[in-house]
């Protein structure tokens, strides 16, 4: 499997790293682009750089080189995940505003049909959010908000990193085991 996986300035970075690395333990290919914004709320909040950052990818694009193999559909790939998903970019995917190579590669995974997950984080969310978010999903992309499941009794911030990451492999079909299933009450 090959995934793109957008990185953009929405709090959170914690998520795309964790995500990578699940990525990677079950050989999923990476392709990675980080947005300005993304690369400092990724330093700000994790304290990793891009050079850290490229030992997570398999490819780490310039966001800037809108030549770049993400940005054709005729470069195969099963889809995108953007985590976390500011709503600036959102607004840019959600109106096919490709000014970059992260909302190119995001453009042509629509395009294409491939899978699209977005992961979007603010609060609270206005009328513009909230109908970008809608007009994705009419698109068929996935709008999962990282929101954790208290069900879960996390004990840490690591359960909570590992649901949010558990719920994105749900839905690119890949199996783990990053949190627990619902089985139904304990007696
Ligand atoms: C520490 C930090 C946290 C931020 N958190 C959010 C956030 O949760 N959601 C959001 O939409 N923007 C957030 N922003 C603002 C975005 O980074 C900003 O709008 C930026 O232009 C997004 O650009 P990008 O979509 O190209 O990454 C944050 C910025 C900083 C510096």
């Amino acid at each position: 499997m090959r995934l793109v996986v957008g990185i953009t300035g929405g709090s959170g970075a914690v998520y795309a790293l964790g995500l990578l690395q699940a990525l990677g333990e079950l050989g999923v290919r990476r392709e990675v682009v980080v947005s300005r914004a993304g690369e400092l709320v990724l330093a700000h909040e994790c304290g990793t750089d891009l050079a850290e950052l490229a030992g997570y990818a398999d490819v780490l694009h310039d966001n800037a080189d809108i030549a770049a193999s993400v940005a054709s559909g005729s470069h195969k790939t099963d889809g995108m995940v953007i985590v976390p998903c500011s709503m600036k970019t959102l607004a840019a995917v959600a109106h096919g505003y490709s000014e970059s190579l992260l909302t190119r590669a995001a453009d042509v995974t629509i395009k294409e049909r491939r899978r699209l997950v977005v992961v979007p984080r603010e609060t609270p969310l206005s009328p513009l959010h909230l109908e970008n978010m809608l007009k994705l999903s009419r698109l068929g992309a996935v709008v999962l908000p990282p929101s954790p499941a208290f069900y879960q009794r996390p004990e840490s911030l690591a359960d909570v990193v590992k649901f949010v990451v558990g719920k994105i492999l749900d839905q690119l079909g890949l199996e783990h085991a990053l949190c627990r299933r619902w089985e139904g009450a304990e007696p």
